[in-house]
């Protein structure tokens, strides 16, 4: 029997046509001696029904058909008596009445339900993906991911971005993450590193006068999954020639723009607000803020350290800041709920205790109140911008502590308290990243975003003297407190890279083994050039209201790196194992 028709395809026009569906059994009910088959493929849910008087051999057949056997039927569409209509479906006022069945394949009971809602472990879910997948739910994300895609090649392809592959079995490309690497049978004790990113490619290809290239691009990182990390994950790469920072941020808008208004149908508006580094820190403690609410950070530093409370003094004394939050109507949070849940949440960030105010009946109630005097109470009340009813709360410690601990404190209580409308999409940039922060273990300046970043031209001559106060032509994107891409103007000039390298203690023999191909390529005539890359999963994850970028994956891994359904990363066995010299084998 060959398929004239798919599951979502029926309407009532085609009453009295003839049609063969093929697909799988979702459901199955006998009723007054007819069965109904609920029939599923990716394109819709169809009733088909056998009837003894119609097809007296089909209907005797249709006793064996069980959940997620695989079958074809060939009938005729009918429309559904009244009353028997169903508005949910697009096929319900119609069903196929069989002449004919032929089962393609029967199937053994399913571990978990196909349907939409289900909860079912996500590890069983992994396990079985195939099966995952075929809930309609799974396969409209996957649907969707693919528009996304779809829209975002149509965009570049439009305007003369050229699609260029890069390879997989490479050199490190640091991004900050550890590599994965394949070991070389040819070449013993040599190895492969699968790439981080694209990053030297594209640069390369700029110059070998590409001037805009994108790719789809998948990248590897040895680093944990979280819910919006994996260990392989796929980025929108792009990168352009004779190019300023406005010129990419302005593309990439674009293509956002267009993206969602392929994939939703909805219209964000631009240009994308934008903030510093430093404002994003100091205002939202972080630097992918979530701009859907406003709650901003207020600092009272200055009347900490002119108060008589001990606790903020030291703080202030050793160089520390002292911030707070305020809580619209937070009133109604109990004393318990602040000094044990809320102070817990924000010791995972280091801080060491969590002050509060509540203002109510014009005042300022709290414990703390007595070390302030009463202008200093007042300015905090005008500093905070608090109302009666709302709650104030302080974190005094140093400030990378303070920022991440209210950030993330800011970012909990607005979910809570329901202070944005979760189907929002907020875009915006953060610019001006400083060029490094420091790395307490090796003594020295990490690149923030990536080594190949540009300084801002201005605090070039600090790099060597004063390298934490460099600003960088880096910039990202960030979608409701998300940090959906990164990117910068790239150093073109041997010069300059090769101060970077050293300043980041690379040894010029170091510089020269990891980078040559590169520095040799600056020598020979490299354009000015920057670029982006966007997180594709993170994009579809975010565009679909999701929690986890493994919703929006086909077959992603777990968060302990391991894929449940092919047990990967698996052994290998003795022979590959010499051939590829390596010799130790897996712990006993
Ligand atoms: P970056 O490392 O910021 O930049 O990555 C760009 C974007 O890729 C996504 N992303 C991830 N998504 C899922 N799982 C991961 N482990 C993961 N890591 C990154 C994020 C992130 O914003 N070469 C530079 C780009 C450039 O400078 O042009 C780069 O890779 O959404």
């Amino acid at each position: 029997m060959k398929r004239t028709h798919n599951c979502g395809e029926l309407r009532a026009e085609d009453a009295g046509q003839e049609a063969v569906l093929c697909g799988w059994v979702a459901s199955r009910r006998d009723h007054g001696g007819l069965t109904f088959i609920d029939l599923r493929d990716r394109y819709g849910v169809t009733q088909v029904a056998f009837s003894p008087e119609r097809a007296a051999e089909a209907h005797a057949a249709a006793d064996a058909l069980r959940s997620e056997y695989v079958i074809a039927v060939r009938g005729e569409v009918s429309r559904r008596p009244d009353g028997m209509v169903n508005p949910d479906l697009p096929t319900g006022e119609v069903e196929l009445d069989v002449n004919e069945l032929e089962i393609l394949n029967a199937a053994k009971p399913p571990p978990f339900e196909i349907t939409d809602r289900t909860d079912v472990a996500e590890d069983s879910r992994l396990k079985h993906r195939y099966l995952d997948l075929r809930r309609p739910v799974m396969q409209q994300r996957l649907i969707m991911r693919d528009r996304i895609i779809r829209a975002i090649r149509g965009y570049f392809g439009e305007r003369g971005f050229i699609d260029v592959e890069t390879p997989c079995l490479t050199r490190s490309t640091p991004e900050g993450a550890r590599d994965f690497v394949v070991p070389s049978r040819l070449y013993p004790g040599r190895f492969y590193a699968l790439p981080q990113s694209p990053q030297l490619f594209k640069q390369l290809l700029m110059i070998a006068g590409f001037d805009k290239y994108i790719q789809i691009a998948r990248c590897y990182r040895d680093e944990d999954p979280r819910a919006d990390r994996q260990v392989e994950h796929t980025q929108l790469d792009l990168e352009m020639s004779f190019v300023d920072a406005e010129d990419v941020m302005a593309v990439v808008e674009g293509a956002l723009v267009h993206v969602v208004r392929e994939a939703l149908g909805r219209d964000v508006h631009t240009p994308f607000p934008r903030m510093t580094w430093h404002d994003a820190m100091r205002l939202y403690g972080s630097d992918k803020p979530d701009l859907r609410f406003g709650m901003p950070i207020f600092d009272i530093t200055d009347l900490a350290g002119e108060s008589e409370f001990r606790v903020f003094r030291n703080v202030v004394e050793a160089g520390g800041v002292v911030r707070g939050l305020c809580v619209p109507g937070g009133e109604d949070y109990t004393r318990r709920q602040i000094e044990k849940e809320m102070a817990e949440f924000v010791g995972q960030f280091g801080a060491k205790g969590l002050a509060w105010m509540k203002l109510q009946g014009g005042e300022l109630l709290s414990s703390i109140k007595k070390f302030f005097s009463e202008d200093q109470l007042a300015e905090i009340i005008d500093r905070a911008d608090a109302d009666e009813g709302d709650l104030l709360l302080f974190v005094a410690d140093k400030e990378p502590t303070v920022c991440q601990a209210l950030g993330r404190l800011r970012v909990r209580l607005g979910r809570e308290r329901n202070l944005y409308d979760p189907d929002q999409l907020h875009f915006s940039w953060v610019v001006r990243f400083p060029m490094f922060d420091w790395n307490e273990d090796e003594d020295r300046p990490d690149p923030l975003h990536h080594p190949f970043t540009s300084p801002v031209d201005e605090d070039l001559d600090k790099l060597e003297d004063e390298p934490l106060a460099v600003r960088a032509k880096a910039y990202d994107v960030v979608l409701n407190g998300t940090e959906l891409g990164g990117g910068s103007i790239r150093i073109h000039r041997n010069d300059v890279q090769q101060r970077i390298f050293r300043l980041i203690n690379l040894t010029e023999e170091q510089a020269r083994v990891q980078f040559g191909f590169l520095l040799d390529a600056l020598e020979y005539g490299a354009p000015p050039h920057g670029g982006i890359a966007i997180g594709i999963d993170r994009l579809a994850m975010l565009l679909l209201g999701l929690d986890t970028i493994r919703d929006v994956i086909a077959f992603p891994k777990t968060q302990r790196g391991q894929c449940l359904m092919t047990d990967a990363p698996g052994e290998i066995s003795d022979a590959q194992r010499k051939e590829l010299h390596l010799s130790e084998g897996p712990p006993e």
